[in-house]
């Protein structure tokens, strides 16, 4: 694009204000510049402008396989997924492209130190309970790390500065998530410096296709695999590639596998699983009425009681067929620092932006049926968010002291 065509398309779209320091600008900035512009993907316009419309669907109920059923079947579970993943037919995903604003941490979240007495990183957590599996099983198990541009080469450097922790390096592939400029509340896309945009990772929806920009889907089209299982960086009792999940997930026939865990009471804030329009969906907490809140099995149960836990078993085959559709983008508001119109840095102390983000919760209901396998919130679901009070460091380490970590 020429520079006459940038701007005209910039006029278009109403941001022609991207170009108001340029006069300021040396060459190289202004390639930064240029070449930021270039990149941005568009699609953010038709969320600002649209919202994300909820068409009027049919929300239900889902069952889940319950805690006794999976223990009186465990080691059947245990012994399909373990074959399978002896068999390669398993890799793991995981995301790391947060920016963990809430835990107020300068570094990527899975650098953080649990340990109290001794270094306990939680990285190092989630590749110990890798490696008990890649033990058991016998055999390495790919894992896939999803990082941003902004905490990439932190990410990297640390697992190279701890030996990966006992993992084998051939099997670790980083990769970065792609970006969404940020916008005011207008819409107007906002400046980070004079020459820079203000970008931010795109959420964590969007890795199938940001594996497939890297170039990374080949080599697991052409593999054994058959599975992914994507999880997050900050449950720190996190199971990861849990053969009993898999084996009950192959067992079951459906097509993927969620795990959750049990509402601790009706109000709790976290997105439960349901159907909607006899799909496989979550639902926020904030989505829901009261009745629905509340609604009670005839066995006392809460109807909509199970809580997704961000650990997620795919099908890498129908993964394939959601490559050609795009994700919805979840707006969200946020405190982003940017340049006013004179070019002064301002850092809010309140939200003033709107930011674009695909959720993973929405490839799920991509999939024809899911199995809803229930895990122990004590054993597995240590949700490292905050600094203190709820799910954070503090909730975390007593939840590991009392599963028998030593800090
Ligand atoms: P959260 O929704 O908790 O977001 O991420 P966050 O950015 O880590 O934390 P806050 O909201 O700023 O405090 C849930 C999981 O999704 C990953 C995170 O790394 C975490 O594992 N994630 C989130 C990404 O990989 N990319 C993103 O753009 C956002």
């Amino acid at each position: 694009m020429n520079f006459e065509e940038r701007k005209s398309m910039l006029e278009g779209k109403q941001q022609v204000h991207l170009l108001r320091f340029l006069d300021q600008l040396n060459d190289d900035e202004k390639q930064i510049l240029f070449s930021q512009i270039d990149a941005v993907d568009w699609g953010f316009e038709q969320a600002f402008h649209t919202g994300r419309k909820k068409e009027d669907t049919m929300i239900e109920e889902i069952d889940a396989l319950h805690l006794e059923k999976i223990r009186a079947a465990s080691e059947r579970y245990r012994s399909i997924g373990l074959q399978a993943i002896t068999e390669g037919k398993l890799c793991l995903l995981l995301l790391a492209g947060g920016q963990g604003t809430r835990l107020g941490f300068d570094k990527p979240k899975g650098c953080f130190n649990v340990g109290i007495t001794k270094e306990l990183y939680i990285f190092q957590l989630l590749i110990d309970h890798t490696l008990d599996v890649v033990r058991a099983a016998d055999a390495w198990i790919p894992l896939y790390i999803m990082t941003s541009n902004i905490n990439y080469q932190d990410t990297v450097t640390f697992f190279e500065a701890h030996d990966y922790f006992g993992y084998n390096p051939a099997y670790v592939h980083f990769f970065v998530q792609e970006l969404n400029p940020a916008t005011d509340f207008n819409g107007k896309i906002l400046l980070k410096s004079k020459y820079e945009l203000a970008l931010s990772p795109n959420g964590n929806g969007g890795w199938f296709s940001s594996m497939h920009k890297a170039g990374l889907l080949d080599g697991i089209f052409d593999s054994n695999l058959e599975w992914i299982n994507v999880f997050s960086v900050d449950n720190v009792l996190q199971r990861i590639a849990d053969p009993v999940f898999l084996g009950a997930t192959i067992d079951s026939g459906k097509m993927s596998g969620a795990k959750v865990v049990r509402k601790a009471c009706p109000e709790e804030k976290v997105g439960v699983m349901c159907k909607e329009d006899g799909k496989p969906h979550i639902i926020e907490y904030y989505e829901m009425t009261d009745d629905m809140l509340n609604k009670r099995l005839p066995d006392g149960s809460l109807a909509y009681g199970f809580g997704a836990i961000l650990n997620y078993l795919f099908p890498i085959q129908r993964l394939k067929e959601t490559l050609d559709k795009s994700m919805p983008l979840h707006i969200v508001k946020k405190k982003v620092p940017y340049v006013d119109e004179s070019g002064n840095p301002v850092t809010p102390a309140e939200p003033n932006a709107f930011k674009f983000e695909t959720l993973a919760l929405d490839l799920i209901h991509e999939m024809d049926d899911c199995l809803i396998f229930e895990v122990d919130r004590e054993h597995e679901f240590a949700p490292v968010k905050n600094s203190t009070g709820v799910d954070s460091v503090d909730t975390a380490r007593a939840l590991l002291e009392k599963n028998g970590y030593t800090l």
